[in-house]
C-alpha cells in the first residue's frame, strides 16, 4: 500500500535531517511518522539529538531510541520539524490542536530553521476555519475568557464561540503540558492574525494562542501523489 501524505512529508523532511544536528521533534500524527523514521535512522547509526515539544512527543522518541536533551542546554537549535492545522502560502499557521502549542512555540523560536510538515489538507488562503487554541491559566479563568469575547467583538467577530477544551476521556478540561486549559474560538475567517494575537496575549490570563506568525517556514505539504509548492 502506497504511503499516505502525512509519512511522505514526514519522510521528506527527514532527508534535511543531517549527522550532528539538534531537532526540534512535533507533535501530531504527522510528526509521529517523522520521529518513528527518525528512530529507524538512528539505529542505523544517524547521530542526532532532540528537545520534545510535548511530553506525547517525548515518550515517542524515547521508545524509538532518540536521545533527548532539554531545550536550555542549547541556544540554537539546527531544524524544528512539526505539523500544523493550517497554513497560509506565506506561512502563517494555526496550530494547537494537539494542544502543545506553548513548548512547539518556544521551540520553533530557537530553531534555525522551522520544517513544517502536513498533508495538502492544511493548506489555507485564509486563517480560522480550524478553531483558534488559546491557552489560557486555570485561575480567573471565567474573566480571562471575558476578556477574548472583549477582544473578539473589537475586532468584529460577532457571537463568536468559545469552548473550552475536554479532556481526551470526557472527564473535565483537556490540561496542557504546562497545566493550562485551552479554549477553542471557532472564528471561521480571521482577517488580521497579527492584531489578534497581539490583543489575545496581551490579556493577563492568556500564556499563547495558536497562531504562529513571522516564522521562516519550509513548508512540505504532500497531496496524494506528489507535494505541493511552496
Ligand atoms: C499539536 C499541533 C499539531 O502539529 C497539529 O495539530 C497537526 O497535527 P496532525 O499532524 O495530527 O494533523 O499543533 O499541538
Amino acid at each position: 500500500m502506497a504511503d499516505s501524505p502525512k509519512k511522505r512529508a514526514a519522510l521528506a523532511a527527514l532527508e534535511l535531517v543531517e549527522d550532528g544536528m539538534r531537532l526540534g521533534l512535533g507533535t501530531g500524527s504527522t510528526a509521529k511518522f517523522f520521529i518513528e523514521a527518525l528512530g529507524e535512522k538512528v539505529r542505523t547509526g544517524l547521530d542526532v539529538k532532540g528537545v520534545p515539544t510535548s511530553r506525547w512527543s517525548e515518550e515517542l522518541a524515547r521508545k524509538n531510541g532518540i536521545e533527548l536533551f532539554e531545550p536550555d542546554e542549547t541556544t540554537v537549535l539546527d531544524l524544528d520539524i512539526d505539523g500544523s492545522d493550517e497554513i497560509t502560502p506565506d506561512g502563517s499557521m494555526i496550530k494547537g490542536g494537539g494542544g502543545a502549542m506553548l513548548r512547539e512555540k518556544i521551540v520553533a523560536r530557537a530553531a534555525r530553521k522551522f520544517v513544517m510538515i502536513a498533508d495538502a489538507s492544511k493548506r489555507v488562503h485564509t486563517l480560522g476555519a480550524f478553531p483558534l487554541p488559546v491557552e489560557v491559566i486555570p485561575f480567573g479563568q471565567a474573566l480571562t475568557v471575558r476578556a477574548i469575547r472583549e477582544v473578539l467583538s473589537e475586532e468584529g467577530f460577532s457571537n463568536p464561540q468559545i469552548t473550552l477544551r475536554a479532556a481526551p476521556n470526557g472527564e473535565g478540561f483537556f490540561l496542557t503540558d504546562a497545566g493550562n486549559l485551552v479554549a477553542d474560538l471557532a472564528l471561521g475567517r480571521i482577517q488580521n492574525p497579527e492584531t489578534l494575537d497581539r490583543k489575545l496575549t496581551m490579556i493577563p490570563g492568556v500564556v499563547t494562542t495558536g497562531l504562529f506568525l513571522g516564522f521562516d517556514v519550509h513548508q512540505i505539504l504532500a497531496t496524494e501523489d506528489g507535494f505541493l509548492d511552496g
